[in-house]
């Protein structure tokens, strides 16, 4: 394990490149502090890009973040799953690992255009996806490892390889068609077959005008994987090249323990600054999160893309309704601000902060109207892929509780006559 006083290096792909270049120097303290500064040889070239545009811009070339800003070092380390697929690879406790040890374990899946390597004679690390056609062997693999059951060093190693993509869901980086994909699989505890429904609503979420990635439902011994295209990655000659990401909560500066601030106009906000153009497709994003009651939508389900020194909105992910009892949690509030009313799901609440997204309230409520008679057809969606009717029905009053929101039906008077 590396000791907590020991510099380390940030590597960057550039723009189109398959491997790697040093970009950094820095120091991680026990208090989740970053500091270090850019090498000169590297902000000297000319196709040099930020590590981080908000937090390490190049213009800055030695930086000092605040305890728990890591920015898009943060984005790229693992979270809840990789954290304990780590662990077991390491063969120890996910508690004794301290945040540099997450970060140095080699991994060529990780989040966006970064790698962290002990020393700079580290080369690239090892990078084979696991196909899609080990499929059946990384579900087995996932499920020892919740069971806590002993996995078998070469599928802990097949594992390991996807294991710094971040959030808590079993997943790994995978390869099929030539294309690299995020592999979601089930999860102990699953009530429905999470695959199906994800995918359905990300589906429905385009329908409503939002850019979601290339989705695939694999079908794995009756074991659904869900497939979705990864927006950092593209292939070109000799491997693939890679996008710089940026979550929205590295982009707002917050910490994971700062809730509290979580809003949706500070992203819109900070996004507008960093030169993100379309922020009617967030506050679409928002609208249909609202609509489908999508409350996990906190900042790291919301990200970015680098684009030179400043940023682009990368397509929606996560986007997951929450199972619902029509009467129970009729106030159903976010993981972020919202509006005038706070948290709260409600139409006139995403109506309230439209101005902030560069709409007027006319355009909001036709982008709201259109959505409202599209998410009408929801079920349609379900069927198309296939879950089952009795899941399908614990969704009913997570899409249709707008039927009973008066300043919906307000709004569909107005504005969606014609849409009826
Ligand atoms: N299509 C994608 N391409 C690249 N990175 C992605 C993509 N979708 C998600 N991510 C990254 O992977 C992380 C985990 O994905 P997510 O779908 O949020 O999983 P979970 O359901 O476990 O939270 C996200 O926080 C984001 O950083
Ligand atoms: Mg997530």
């Amino acid at each position: 394990m590396l000791r907590p006083d020991k510099e380390f290096y940030i590597f960057v792909y550039l723009p189109g490149a398959v491997e790697a270049v040093p970009a950094a120097i820095v120091r991680l303290d026990d208090e989740g502090r970053l500091s270090g500064s850019y090498g000169r040889l590297y902000s000297q070239r000319r196709e040099a890009v930020p590590v981080d545009p908000v937090s390490m811009p190049l213009a800055f070339p030695s930086f000092a973040l605040e305890p728990g800003r890591m920015g898009a070092v943060r984005d790229a380390a693992p979270d809840l799953w990789g954290r304990l697929v780590i662990a077991k690879a390491l063969g120890r406790n996910a508690e004794e690992l301290h945040e540099r040890d997450y970060l140095l374990f080699s991994n060529a899946a990780r989040t966006g255009n970064l790698d962290f390597r002990a020393s700079l004679k580290d080369g690239e690390p090892e990078s084979e996806p696991p196909l899609s056609s080990d499929a059946d062997i990384l579900l087995d693999a996932v499920e020892n490892l919740e069971r806590e059951r002993p996995v078998a060093p070469q599928y802990m190693e097949l594992l390991a390889q996807g294991s710094s993509m971040g959030g808590s869901r079993p997943k790994s980086a995978m390869l099929h068609d030539g294309i690299l994909w995020i592999a979601k699989f089930p999860a102990k505890g699953d009530k429905w077959s999470n695959a199906r429904v994800e995918k359905s609503s990300m589906e429905l979420a385009a329908d409503c005008g939002i850019d979601v990635p290339e989705l695939r439902l694999l079908d794995v011994e009756g074991r659904d994987v869900l497939l979705v295209r990864r927006f950092d990655r593209e292939p070109v000659p000799g491997g693939f090249a890679r996008r710089g990401y940026l979550s929205a909560l590295s982009l707002c500066r917050w910490t994971e323990l700062e809730r509290a601030a979580y809003s949706y106009e500070a992203i819109a906000d900070s996004a507008a600054a960093m030169g993100v153009k379309n922020l009617s497709q967030l506050f679409r994003r928002m609208a249909f999160n609202v609509l489908c009651r999508n409350t996990d939508d906190h900042p790291r389900n919301h990200g970015f893309l680098a684009n030179g020194h400043s940023l682009v909105l990368a397509p929606a992910f996560d986007i997951v309704p929450s199972a619902s009892t029509y009467g129970v949690g009729m106030h159903v509030t976010h993981a972020m601000n919202i509006g005038n009313a706070g948290r709260l799901g409600s139409v006139a609440n995403v109506l309230s902060c439209a101005p902030r997204f560069g709409l007027t309230r006319v355009q909001a409520e036709d982008v709201l109207a259109g959505m409202l008679a599209t998410i009408a057809r929801w079920r349609e969606s379900f069927e198309r892929n296939g879950v089952r009717e009795d899941e399908t029905e614990r969704f009913r009053w997570s899409f249709e509780h707008w039927e009973s929101d008066p300043e919906a039906q307000a709004l569909l008077d107005r504005r969606g006559p014609a849409l009826r």
